[in-house]
């Protein structure tokens, strides 16, 4: 499947399953197994079903396929044992009721296969139900990180699970539990920070939202993603053993204590090897030393990347299953690596031993997590998505989340009544920019792409009496009447590589321009940074009398508007270094160099 190109990457052909099913009873089954007995302890339920399998039976449940290269059809008749949606890959119309009916589509299948087992569906709710028009988006976990506030975190997750339940998957490709060291990676906004201990709690606290809210989680990506060189998105972590684990572990050994259903396995690589092939840190450090009693998955379509070639080879797919993957995410080549597995496994160069503990992993999970028992989408939970009550959590979130760097001469909190204000900036009035990647498509977009509130829009409905406020996008018209000047500036969506920044994140030109010119109209000026990560403004600092980092707020706008007008007295703490320039970087606590801003830092008012 292509993978670069377009917003989403599950491009190609799409499968029609709407109107198939209208199923909201139990799984319809004449025959009635001792595995489907409940009351049974899960492991004589696995037992009972595993030695009911064939081979082919057992292979097909690692596999998690794209829903766009595989019908429900193929689900069922193969009893494949999971389906996903890959970043922007949602039902058109993307509605709740349509991504209901899509995954019970597939579940249907399923149950109706040779032997009734439901598929794990799972997607990426890295930020809320993303992939979903409508869902509440909560800040990014670079934000959350902010708050430092586990609590919060919970109950984030919690909530992130029930809209995704509403709609059908069960199964959540999150947290990442990435400790971010560089902030030139693209995926930088992934990360709670870039302390192990930070990102350990708020990693804990994440999957405790998510599980016991009966979705399952994902430790990811496993190990070290955050620790390339340069920041290079699926890169070379080039650390000992030593560093690996006193930096990269903990937040899964934490994980693991917590008793995570699933870890994902990094695209990247440790000392010029790839993860995906690396028994000694899967079999031997994480199911041997820490126990992780779970399922390890691949990264999507990352068993196919292991030689560096295109396509998928049977030393690949034996290489990662003896490695102790255990499912393994595909898009195309679903079919290859049921035949390669296959074919290894009878010339015995995988085990039928690790084919069954990889089953048996799977199989637990799905037991544990009920879906025997109740296997389609719980719709009384479609009321929670987008609901008052979850985006009074995000624009909670949201101002716990703002970090306040500089407030020369007290000029924040603004008063909310007499006088105008003045506001600029591409990312003032942004549902898109403002969400950042993973927000409704994989890389995210500009404009109006979901529901939500604009920083703009929550700086209009915090104003009172008199005050009226001006919004220019490109700047233009400010003058002396003006009693301060808010400009939004910072990043545009990206998602992954795409977001890497070999030579440091720098403002645009464009932004720096207009920064330039409405600091010469001599108003206050107040930036307002929406960004993934720290950028380098320390030319432009000096004529700025405050400067607010909201992160990627997501679709709560109001909660900058908080802090803004001191409705909320700021407690955000940066989760990383901010480096002085943009050469800085690798910038994190420890190196010897002297940030701008420490990792940790933040005023109040
Ligand atoms: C990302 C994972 C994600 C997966 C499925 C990959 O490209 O690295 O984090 O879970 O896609 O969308």
């Amino acid at each position: 499947m292509q993978r670069s190109g377009g917003a989403s990457k599950a491009v190609a052909v799409g499968f029609l399953v709407a109107g198939l099913v209208s199923c909201t009873g139990q799984a319809a089954r004449q025959r009635h197994y001792p595995f489907q007995d409940a009351s049974r302890p899960i492991a004589a339920r696995v037992e009972d079903l595993l030695g009911r399998m064939s081979l082919p039976q057992k292979i097909a449940q690692m596999v998690l396929v794209e829903r766009n290269t595989a019908s429900p059809e193929d689900v069922g008749s193969v009893g494949l044992g999971g389906v996903l949606s890959a970043g922007g890959s949602a039902p058109d119309p993307n509605t709740a009721a349509n991504w209901a009916q899509m995954v019970d589509g597939y579940q249907k299948a399923a149950l109706q296969g040779p032997l009734p087992v439901p598929i794990l569906y799972g997607t990426d709710a890295v930020h809320g139900h993303n992939n979903l028009v409508g869902a509440t988006l909560f800040p990014h976990q670079i934000g959350l990180g902010a708050t430092r506030d586990p609590a919060l975190v919970q109950r984030v997750e919690q909530a992130t699970a029930q809209e995704l339940a509403g709609t059908g998957p069960r199964w959540d490709f999150a947290p990442c539990v990435c400790v971010v060291r560089d902030a030139r990676w693209g995926r930088t906004y992934e990360s709670f920070g870039e302390d192990p201990r930070l990102v350990t709690s708020m990693g804990s606290a994440a999957i405790e939202g998510l599980q016991g809210a009966n979705v399952l989680a994902t430790a990811k990506h496993y190990l070290g993603d955050g620790g390339t060189t340069g920041g290079t998105d699926q890169g070379n972590t080039q650390l000992t053993e030593a560093q690996l684990r006193a930096i990269h572990l903990p937040p899964f050994r934490a994980a693991v204590d917590q008793n995570v259903a699933s870890v994902m396995i990094s695209y990247s690589s440790w000392n010029g090897a790839k993860l995906h092939g690396d028994r000694h840190l899967i079999q031997d450090v994480l199911k041997g030393e820490l126990g992780f009693k779970g399922f390890v998955v691949s990264d999507f379509d990352g068993i196919q990347q292991m030689d560096g070639q295109r396509g998928l080879t049977a030393t690949e797919v034996s290489a990662a299953v003896n490695a102790g993957i255990d499912m393994a995410m595909l898009s195309d080549d679903w079919r290859s690596f049921i035949d390669l597995l296959s074919a290894e496994v009878g010339k015995g160069h995988v085990p039928l031993a690790r084919i069954n503990d990889a089953v048996r992993r799977i199989l637990t999970q799905k037991f544990r997590f009920g879906l025997f028992e109740h296997p389609y989408t719980d719709r009384s939970l479609a009321s929670t998505i987008g609901s008052p009550q979850h985006r009074e959590l995000a624009r909670q979130a949201v101002r716990e989340s703002a970090v306040l760097l500089k407030n020369d001469g007290r000029v924040l909190p603004l008063p909310k009544t007499g006088g105008k204000i003045f506001v600029a900036g591409d990312n003032a009035d942004d549902i898109g920019n403002q969400s950042g990647g993973w927000s409704v498509t994989w890389q995210g977009h500009s404009g109006p792409i979901t529901r939500g509130t604009t920083i703009l829009a929550g700086i209009r409905g915090a104003v009172a009496g008199q005050t009226t406020v001006t919004y220019n996008r490109g700047g233009n018209g400010l003058d002396s009447s003006y009693r301060a000047a808010i400009a939004v500036v910072g990043e545009r969506p990206y998602a992954e590589g795409r977001g890497d920044s070999p030579s440091g994140v720098r403002l645009a030109d464009s932004d720096t321009a207009m920064l330039n010119r409405l600091s010469a109209a001599g108003v206050p000026l107040i930036v307002v940074l929406v960004s993934g990560r720290p950028m380098d403004v320390h030319e432009q600092l000096p004529s700025w009398r405050a400067l607010l980092a909201a992160w990627l707020p997501g679709t709560e706008g109001e909660g900058v508007a908080d802090v803004l007008f001191g409705d909320y007295n700021p407690t955000g703490r940066l989760p990383l270094s901010w480096p002085a320039t943009a050469i800085q970087e690798p910038m994190n606590a420890g190196k010897g160099r002297t940030p701008l801003f420490l990792n940790g830092y933040g005023l109040s008012f």
